[in-house]
C-alpha cells in the first residue's frame, strides 16, 4: 500500500477537522469551506498557489486591462521592464523607472512580483552586446548585484537565467556561454549573496515535454546544481503551447520530476494558439497535481496585449471577455484539494490564552528565529515591517492590546494594506479599523480580523517582508510574541 505522505496526513487531518467543526457548528458556520472561487488568483489561492500574468508598464493607463489585471490575478512578471536592456541600458547606469511602476502598481493591489530576467542571451542593452570574456563575465555579476539591491527583500521570484539550452538539451551559444561553462552557476550564487530573501529559479521554453532533449538538458543541469549545492530554488517552465508546439501529455511527469530535485516548478508565461480549452484545462490540471507546482503565469491580459497577438492565445479577448479557456481553467483551479484550513478554522480562530497583555514583546517568527522588525526605526505611515534578527530595541517591541491592536512606539499599530493575499503589512497611525486588528492564535498563527488571513513570510532571511495570505499551516505563518 501507498505510504501516507506527510501532506496526506495534512489533508487528511484537515478534512476531519472540518467535519468535526461541520458537525458541531451546525448552523453557526454558513460559508461552504468548497465554494467554487470566482477569480484565477482566489481559485489558485484555495490550494495555497498564486495565479498571475505578464504586465508592460506602457498598458498601465488602459483602465480596461487593468480592472481585469487587479480582478483576476495575485501575481505579476514584468513583461520586459526588468530585463537587461530595460534596467543597465548603459553600463552601470541603471534605471528601475518601469520596473518600479510595475512593482508599484502590482504591490498596491496585493499581488507579489516575480522578476524577469537577470541573465540572458536576448534583449541585451547594446555594450552588453558587445562584451565577450573577463569583461562580460563582471558585467553579468555586476548587473545581478546591482538589481537585485534595488528590489532587495521585494520580489518573490527572480528568474535568474533564462533560455539558456538549445533543443537538443545542449548550451545555447551566446556571448554568455562563452565567458565559460560555469556562467549559470556564478550566477546563481551571485544572486544569492546579493538577496537572500528571493527565490531563483531557472526559466526556459520548450522544456515541458518530459522525453524531450531540452527537458533533460535542463534537468540534468538542475540535479547537478543541487547535487553540488549551487543556489538554485524552482524551474519555471514558460508553456508557449503557441507557434506550432501543444500540450504534451507527460507534462504532469516533467513537473514531478523536477520538482523531486528539490525545487519549485511553475508555468511562468502559458499561452496557447487561439487558447484551446483542453491545453490550457490540462496544463492547469498538471499543475494543481504536482504540490510543488506553486502557480501559473498567464504571458499577458487581453488576446491584445500577447506578444504573439495574432494567434489569441489568451484567457480575456480583445474586448475584455472571458474565453471558454478561462473557465476550464478556474474549474481545473477549483478542483485542487484545499491546502488551506478552510472557513470554518479561520473563520473562527482560537484566541491565544497567552497572548502577552499590556506589556510590550517580540514577535518572532518559528521557521526564522527573527523578530518583526520596523526597517531604520521608521515611524512613517505604510513603512512595511520585514524579519531581522531580534535585538529587543524599540521598532521590534509591540504591544498587544484589549482591543486587538498590535501597538509599536505607543501609538503606531500593525496595519494590513488590504485584505488579499500578498497585501502588505506595514505601520499606520492607530485608527481603531479592523484591518489594525489581529487574533493571536493558539496555533502559533497571528490572522488579520478584517481579513481572516494569516501573517506570512516566504523567507527566512533579514529583509524579508511580511504579508497576509491564506493561512496554510505551515511554518513560515507561524509567530510567538515572547516577552
Ligand atoms: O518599446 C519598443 C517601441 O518603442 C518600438 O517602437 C518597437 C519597435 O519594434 O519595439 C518596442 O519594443 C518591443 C517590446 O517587446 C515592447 O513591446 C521590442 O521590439 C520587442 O522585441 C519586445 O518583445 C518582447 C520579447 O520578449 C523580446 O524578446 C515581448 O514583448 C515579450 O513578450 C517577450 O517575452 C519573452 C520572455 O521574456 C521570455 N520568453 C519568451 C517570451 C516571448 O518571446
Amino acid at each position: 500500500m501507498k505510504q501516507m505522505t506527510r501532506r496526506d496526513r495534512y489533508r487528511l487531518a484537515l478534512t476531519s477537522a472540518a467535519s468535526a467543526l461541520v458537525l458541531v457548528g451546525a448552523g453557526i458556520v454558513a460559508t461552504n469551506a468548497n465554494a467554487a472561487a470566482t477569480t484565477l488568483g482566489a481559485a489558485a489561492a484555495q490550494s495555497g498557489r498564486y495565479f498571475g500574468t505578464a504586465i508592460a508598464a506602457g498598458r498601465l493607463g488602459d483602465s480596461a486591462y487593468t480592472t481585469i489585471a487587479a480582478r483576476e490575478f495575485n501575481m505579476v512578471t514584468p513583461e520586459n521592464e526588468m530585463k537587461p536592456d530595460a534596467t543597465e541600458p548603459q553600463q552601470n547606469q541603471f534605471n528601475f523607472t518601469a520596473g518600479d511602476q510595475i512593482y508599484n502598481w502590482a504591490t498596491s493591489h496585493g499581488m507579489r512580483v516575480r522578476g524577469h530576467t537577470l541573465a540572458w542571451h536576448s534583449q541585451q542593452p547594446g555594450w552588453m552586446q558587445s562584451l565577450s570574456g573577463t569583461a562580460l563575465r563582471n558585467a553579468m555579476i555586476n548587473h545581478i548585484q546591482k538589481v537585485m539591491a534595488h528590489y532587495q527583500g521585494k520580489l518573490a521570484y527572480w528568474d535568474v537565467v533564462n533560455e539558456a539550452f538549445n533543443e537538443d538539451g545542449s548550451r545555447r551559444q551566446s556571448n554568455l556561454q562563452g565567458t565559460g561553462n560555469d556562467w549559470i552557476e556564478v550566477a546563481f550564487r551571485t544572486a544569492r549573496a546579493a538577496d537572500p530573501s528571493t527565490k531563483l529559479c531557472y526559466n526556459d521554453y520548450n522544456i515541458e515535454n518530459w522525453s524531450y532533449a531540452k527537458t533533460q538538458g535542463v534537468y540534468n543541469m538542475v540535479k547537478d546544481f543541487k547535487s553540488r549545492g549551487v543556489p538554485i530554488d524552482c524551474v519555471g517552465l514558460q508553456t508557449h503551447f503557441t507557434g506550432g508546439s501543444s500540450l504534451p501529455s507527460n507534462f504532469q511527469t516533467t513537473l514531478s520530476s523536477f520538482a523531486a530535485l528539490g525545487v519549485d516548478v511553475a508555468l511562468t508565461e502559458a499561452d496557447v494558439t487561439n487558447a484551446s480549452t483542453t491545453q490550457y484545462g490540462g496544463l492547469t490540471q498538471a499543475c494543481v497535481n504536482v504540490p510543488r507546482c506553486v502557480g501559473i503565469t498567464v504571458w499577458g491580459v487581453r488576446d491584445s496585449d500577447s506578444w504573439r497577438s495574432s494567434e489569441s492565445p489568451l484567457l480575456f479577448d480583445g474586448s475584455g471577455n472571458k474565453k471558454a479557456a478561462y473557465t476550464s481553467v478556474l474549474n481545473a483551479l477549483n478542483s485542487a484539494p484545499p491546502t488551506t484550513p478552510s472557513t470554518p478554522i479561520t473563520a473562527s480562530p482560537t484566541p491565544s490564552s497567552t497572548p502577552p497583555a499590556g506589556g510590550s514583546a517580540r514577535i518572532v517568527g518559528s521557521q526564522s528565529g527573527r523578530c518583526i522588525d520596523v526597517p531604520n526605526v521608521s515611524h512613517n505611515n505604510g513603512t512595511r515591517v520585514q524579519l531581522y534578527d531580534c535585538h529587543g530595541q524599540s521598532n521590534q517591541s509591540w504591544t498587544y492590546t484589549a482591543s486587538k491592536q498590535l501597538t509599536v512606539y505607543g501609538n503606531m499599530c500593525l496595519d494590513a494594506a488590504g485584505s488579499g493575499n500578498g497585501a502588505a503589512i506595514q505601520i499606520y497611525s492607530c485608527n481603531g479599523q479592523t484591518n489594525q486588528q489581529w487574533n493571536v492564535n493558539s496555533n502559533g498563527t497571528i490572522t488579520g480580523v478584517q481579513s481572516g488571513r494569516c501573517l506570512d513570510v516566504w523567507s527566512t532571511a533579514n529583509g524579508a517582508q511580511i504579508q497576509l495570505y491564506s493561512c496554510s499551516g505551515q511554518a513560515n505563518q507561524q509567530f510567538k510574541l515572547v516577552s
